[in-house]
């Protein structure tokens, strides 16, 4: 059972190296940010992200060994270990999706802690139950969006957000919620997508744009939810001001560590 609770602006100069024209929601009036390359309406956002990991649920797990070649795991377990979590500690997973870390933290907190998976997206919320219970662990699941996190202040050891922070709208009031809810001394630890050592760029370009979309239609047969991954880590901010934007939400001393030449990043921040 899955509980359902109520529930930066676009940076055209990174858009324009890889698309002549940056589609603008027409309907737009009030505030805009960034769906990939695209210019939407903030509250258009939301339910575009929401369209494309409910197509993408069903065969996400096995897109992520494909596209990485297996590298995520080895980047989450940098981040499980990053994270230091112990027998007892209380630990939230936000943007969960199908449970690889909680399901590794589960295995660490043992009977005295406590785990929460939380997601706004319900497919990938009942994946990442259903691993759980497949797993043995009957965990608490909660449906609910990153930027309205529905936990008391001060109540977790750590909170955890993997390949999840670039598709909010609103990055900082998120980052804010989840230093809200960690007790005081407690880490966040952010596992996202950031920017690739600028040798690497070229190909990882011709990787993204090309090879993604199409591996996409192949297995997924939807293409344009693999375009947006391309483009939405190329939206996304890069290491240091991700690192500003964690001390701008009331985190402190924030470090990174680049991982397979900064393709993705791992900021961790604390709760003084
Ligand atoms: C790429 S998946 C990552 C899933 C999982 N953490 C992992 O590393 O495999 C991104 C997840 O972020 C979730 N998400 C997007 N916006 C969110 C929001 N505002 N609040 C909570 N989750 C959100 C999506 O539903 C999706 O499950």
């Amino acid at each position: 059972m899955i509980a359902a609770f109520p529930d930066e602006k676009g940076r055209a100069a990174a858009a324009t190296t890889m698309t002549d024209t940056v589609p603008q929601d027409e309907a737009a009036t009030g505030p805009t940010t960034h769906f990939g390359f695209q210019t939407v309406a903030e509250e258009h956002k939301q339910k575009k992200v929401a369209e494309v990991f409910s197509s993408v649920a069903q065969k996400y797990d096995i897109m992520n060994d494909l596209m990485s070649f297996g590298l995520h795991r080895l980047w989450k377990a940098f981040a499980i270990r990053l994270a230091g979590v112990r027998e007892g500690d209380r630990v939230l997973d936000v943007a969960g999706g199908t449970a690889d870390l909680s399901l590794a933290f589960a295995r660490r907190v043992g009977a005295s802690g406590q785990v929460w998976l939380t997601d706004i997206n319900h497919a990938m919320l009942a994946r990442g139950r259903d691993r759980l219970l497949d797993n043995g662990h009957a965990l608490p699941v909660v449906q609910c969006d990153a930027e309205r996190l529905p936990f008391p202040g001060d109540n977790f050891d750590c909170v955890t957000v993997a390949f999840g922070l670039r598709n909010m709208t609103h990055k900082e009031t998120a980052l804010s919620e989840m230093r809200r809810v960690l007790r005081p001394g407690g880490r966040l630890l952010v596992l996202e997508f950031s920017r690739v050592w600028k040798p690497l760029s070229p190909f990882y370009d011709l990787y993204s744009f090309k090879l993604l979309p199409w591996m996409g239609a192949k297995v997924v047969g939807d293409p344009d939810s693999y375009r947006y991954l391309a483009e939405s880590i190329r939206m996304h901010p890069g290491q240091q001001d991700l690192k500003a934007m964690m001390e701008s939400a009331g985190l402190a001393r924030v470090d990174y560590f680049n991982l397979s030449a900064g393709i993705v990043a791992v900021h961790r921040g604390y709760k003084l």
